[in-house]
């Protein structure tokens, strides 16, 4: 049997002790495969995003072919490093963390296969029909009719997987871990129906079935919870076995972790209309969007430092482990990013960064900070193992990553932030007779200069991810020599 079909593990350390459960081998192919996905499609989408920020300084990039123009390829960037990046990566940890912390194998390894292929279909189909301009026009759910089809399908599938699995677990308890990611597959599967349900027109061409100010309402309840639950509970999912796993400690309050599930979970839902600040949107449901946003710091924060506190009394460890380092990072971004967006969503703060590059600014923070980093220091953390590897090829490699990742992301958000505030202030700004300040070409020149350093920040962005790729593939051969482990056991001897 090859590495990546199974691996073979002891029983779980909460399995009653009475008596002795039988070793249970796992499915990890899969795990594998969506994990090699992860990096790949991570490389691919960044790549696009570095394209269409150097369009932003360059215009003329695309030399005029419609395929590669800006408004083709910016939905291809948002549904490549969203749903192929983060998607492969939820899946892959979150199959991983569900067979070990039920103790058992994925209940069917034929569904698995399907679960993977089929998102990678998805993927495909995406990459295809995006840059030909066929597109629903709603954003993050561009994605045509019969792409929406399989991606139900798919998702039904991944939802039998993983709930089918706790359901024929060993271990009673359900890790908090299983909790949000089970929250986030099926709240994915409620918004991705509800926000696309359209009618066919032709093979390509769907309308909506809603219309006007309900439209918008329906998309930005599904847009903010495409965030809340595809870009937030799953990732939390992550922080819940890995941050503990890497450090070696237990969550520093499974009490709070629970709170903190309920809480977010609860809260989510109503937050959407920040999103429509000052539209046609009745004032009451804009209001009540603020409220929940802003209640929504609480538990954001509450996780966030229960993650951070389960490093207490090992702190010295992220002097050594850069795997730690990257996911004790991501937190940090998730607190900036969970503090400025119930700021963004104060009515008065809104109607400054509205429309500007302080929203870029806010989304990359959480993209690229927050989920990009949690996902790294994942894939970093459980691959070795599963390839037959005692550890990633370059420790050195890593730290190099870390570094080059940190430094891209800040100066991508401190560029996003200037530029936008700069933005909003030259637009608003009237003279005493109540024209217009400034005109929009003057703001635009003023925002020039720091579309460069966001490139700059992103370009360093992916060749870390590049240096990510190299190490995973040096990783994957040191798995495969036959030597690898008896050899490492006689150094240890
Ligand atoms: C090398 C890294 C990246 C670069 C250079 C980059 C660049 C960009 C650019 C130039 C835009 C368009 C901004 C505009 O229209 O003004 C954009 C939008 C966006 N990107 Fe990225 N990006 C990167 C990574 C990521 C990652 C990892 C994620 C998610 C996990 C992400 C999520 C998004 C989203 C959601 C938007 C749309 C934002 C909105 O509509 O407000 N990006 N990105
Ligand atoms: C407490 C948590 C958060 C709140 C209350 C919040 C609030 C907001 C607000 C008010 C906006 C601006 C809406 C506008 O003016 O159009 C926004 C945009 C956005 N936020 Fe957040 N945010 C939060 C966390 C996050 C995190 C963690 C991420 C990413 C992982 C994220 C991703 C986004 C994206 C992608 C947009 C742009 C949507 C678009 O216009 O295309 N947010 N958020």
């Amino acid at each position: 049997m090859s590495v990546l079909e199974t691996s073979v593990a002891a029983a779980p350390a909460r399995a009653p002790a009475t008596h002795r459960t039988p070793p249970v081998t796992y499915n990890d192919r899969v795990v594998v495969q969506f994990s090699l996905a992860t990096v790949l499609w991570g490389i691919v989408g960044m790549t696009v995003g570095a394209f269409i920020a150097a369009q932003l300084y360059w215009p003329d990039l695309g030399h005029g072919i419609p395929w590669l123009s800006y408004g083709r390829l910016r939905p291809l960037h948002t549904n490549a490093v969203i749903f192929a990046f983060g998607g492969s990566a939820l899946m892959a940890t979150s199959l991983h963390v569900v067979q070990r912390t039920c103790g058992v194998r994925l209940i069917s390894d034929r569904l698995a296969a399907f679960v993977f292929w089929g998102w990678q279909a998805v993927i495909v189909s995406a990459a295809v029909t995006l840059p030909l301009g066929l597109t629903q026009g709603k954003e993050y759910a561009e994605l045509e009719w019969p792409i929406d089809l399989l991606i139900t399908a798919v998702w039904v599938a991944y939802a039998v997987l993983f709930l089918g699995t706790i359901a024929k677990r060993k271990i009673p308890h359900i890790y908090v871990a299983n909790w949000f990611f089970g929250a986030f597959i099926i709240a994915v599967a409620l918004l991705h129906i509800v926000n696309n349900i359209a009618i066919p027109a032709s093979a390509f061409k769907s309308y909506s079935v809603y219309s006007g100010t309900v439209d918008a309402m329906v998309q930005w309840w599904y847009g903010h919870n495409a965030v809340g639950f595809f870009l937030t509970a799953g990732f939390l999912g992550m922080m819940y076995y890995f941050v503990p796993k890497q450090a070696q400690r237990p969550v520093y309050s499974y009490r709070l972790s629970i709170v903190h599930f309920w809480a977010l979970i609860a809260v989510y839902m109503w937050a959407g209309p920040h999103h429509l600040q000052y539209t046609a949107l009745p004032d009451w449901a804009q209001s009540l969007g603020m409220v929940f946003s802003l209640i929504l710091l609480a538990p954001s924060w509450g996780g966030a430092i229960n993650g951070v506190l389960t490093l207490s009394g090992v702190w010295h460890k992220l002097r050594t482990d850069p795997i730690l380092k990257f996911l004790v990072v991501s937190l940090s971004f998730y607190m900036m990013s969970t503090f400025e967006g119930p700021m963004m969503s104060i009515k008065t703060v809104n109607s400054l960064s509205h429309y500007t590059d302080w929203t870029i600014g806010h989304v990359h923070a959480g993209a690229l900070g927050w989920v990009a980093m949690i996902t790294i220091g994942s894939i970093y953390a459980m691959l070795p193992k599963l390839v037959g590897a005692e550890r990633m090829h370059s420790t050195k490699a890593i730290d190099l990553h870390f570094w080059l990742h940190t430094v891209g992301v800040v100066f991508y958000i401190v560029a996003m932030w200037i530029a936008g505030v700069t933005q909003g202030l030259m637009w608003r700004a009237t003279n005493p007779d109540g024209t217009l300040t400034y005109s929009f070409v003057e703001s635009l020149n003023a925002t020039y200069p720091y579309y460069l350093i966001r490139l700059g920040g992103g370009l360093l962005v992916v060749g870390g991810m590049l240096l990510m790729g190299w190490n995973v593939l040096k990783t994957l051969s040191d798995g495969r020599k036959p030597a690898a482990a008896p050899a490492a056991t006689l150094a240890r001897a």
